[in-house]
């Protein structure tokens, strides 16, 4: 996509639109409106603030203008109100927040269609602040999705399909390329390209399964805080004893077990005698073209996530900055829940070791030989 047209801009927003509303319409608006976890906001609040940042980034900063309502700015940012906050805030009902997405969307489409892409200034160049803004909007998408599987609201078909039987593969020492300097459709966290020296290592082709996770509950994993670090037995007496979040006869024992958490993949981990993938094993893996069902589930990795050397803020410190350097895991590949357009092979997502609502497995590697 590094020759956006103004047409793929219009086409990618409206499909985001679509998707949003196609996600939204079958719930009632008490649902859209409560809080199901503390950890997620009500759905009638992302969608305002997709809104919301549609307006600033598209409206007021490429026409120049001043927002709509201050009070909106505030309700919308992320960073004022916690996610737990939200439910009690004054938010847009949910026809008000469709009248104020639909309303920003034509405003932002008439501007683009009005004024074009800049190649001057680096947020218009490549139709680098439409691509953030599509992405932005496909990773509400999914963070929405997430709400709606704690409400057990899932659209039919959801979930990640079976991947082939796994194997593993052998990645040979030597130096990858990491990263990208490619302007749009990439996050200031994936930037610049820069080359990273990696041991030999053995890689799994698919995430673990179901099934392979069964053997691991099956075994005692939840009472044996052994096989937990020390962190993770914290969790695990606090918060997990109960054992995983999502687990029952249903589930497709050939699917990758999703909603772990970083603890639980760490554990299963040692239990299998391996380890979890570096962030740049798995890169480099993912970019040798070795590694299969990359986007069933978001892959934890064993990095914590930071900048890469050279790296610069833009256009803003608060999409990653201000998360590096605070204990967040990086998180590799991609969900089922994951619009393509909002995945890559360079792609940084990250959360708390803790979380588990999100649609997280990983796979594993060992480093001998
Ligand atoms: C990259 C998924 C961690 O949801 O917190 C959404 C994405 N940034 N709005 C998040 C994001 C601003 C972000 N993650
Ligand atoms: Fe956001």
């Amino acid at each position: 996509m590094s020759d956006t047209t103004c047409d793929d801009i219009v086409a990618a927003l409206t499909e985001v639109g679509d998707r949003t509303f196609a996600l939204l319409d079958p719930i009632t608006d008490t649902d859209q409106t409560r809080q199901v976890s503390p950890l997620m906001s009500p759905l009638v609040w992302d969608l305002a603030h997709m809104a919301n940042y549609e307006e600033l980034w598209l409206v007021s900063r490429i026409a120049g203008t001043p927002t709509r309502a201050a009070a909106l700015d505030d309700m919308y940012n992320a960073f004022e109100h916690p996610r737990w906050e939200r439910p009690s805030l004054p938010l847009l009902g949910p026809t008000a927040a469709r009248a104020y997405y639909e309303d920003v969307r034509a405003e932002s489409i008439r501007l683009l269609e009005k004024l074009g892409l800049d190649d001057s200034d680096p947020l218009t160049r490549d139709g680098f602040v439409y691509a953030m803004v599509v992405m932005h909007h496909h990773q509400h998408c999914e963070t929405m999705l997430a709400t709606l599987g704690l409400m057990g609201a899932l659209p039919a078909g959801s979930g990640p399909l079976p991947v082939a039987p796994g194997a593993e593969v052998h990645v040979p020492a030597g130096a990858f390329t990491a990263g990208t300097d490619r302007h749009a459709w990439a996050y200031d966290d994936e930037k610049p390209a820069h080359d990273v020296e990696v041991d030999a290592f053995w890689i799994d082709t698919a995430p673990v399964t179901n099934s392979e996770f069964r053997c691991f509950v099956d075994d005692g994993a939840y009472t044996r805080p052994g096989l937990w670090s020390t962190a993770g037995a914290r969790w695990l007496a606090e918060e997990a004893a109960t054992g995983p979040l999502v687990w029952h006869d249903e589930l497709d024992p050939a699917a990758p077990v999703q909603h772990v958490s970083w603890y639980e993949a760490d554990a299963y981990a040692r239990w299998a005698g391996r380890h979890l993938p570096t962030e740049m094993e798995w890169e480099k893996a993912r970019r040798s073209d070795v590694l299969g069902g990359t986007t069933q589930v978001w892959e934890w990795t064993s990095t914590t996530f930071a900048a890469y050397p050279g790296y610069r803020a833009f256009p803003y410190a608060e999409y990653s900055e201000v998360f590096f350097g605070e204990g967040y895991k990086v998180l590799r590949g991609g969900s089922w829940a994951t619009h393509p357009l909002a995945v890559s092979a360079t792609f940084r997502n990250w959360d708390w070791p803790q979380r588990r609502q999100i649609f997280s497995g990983f796979r594993t590697v060992r480093r001998e030989g």
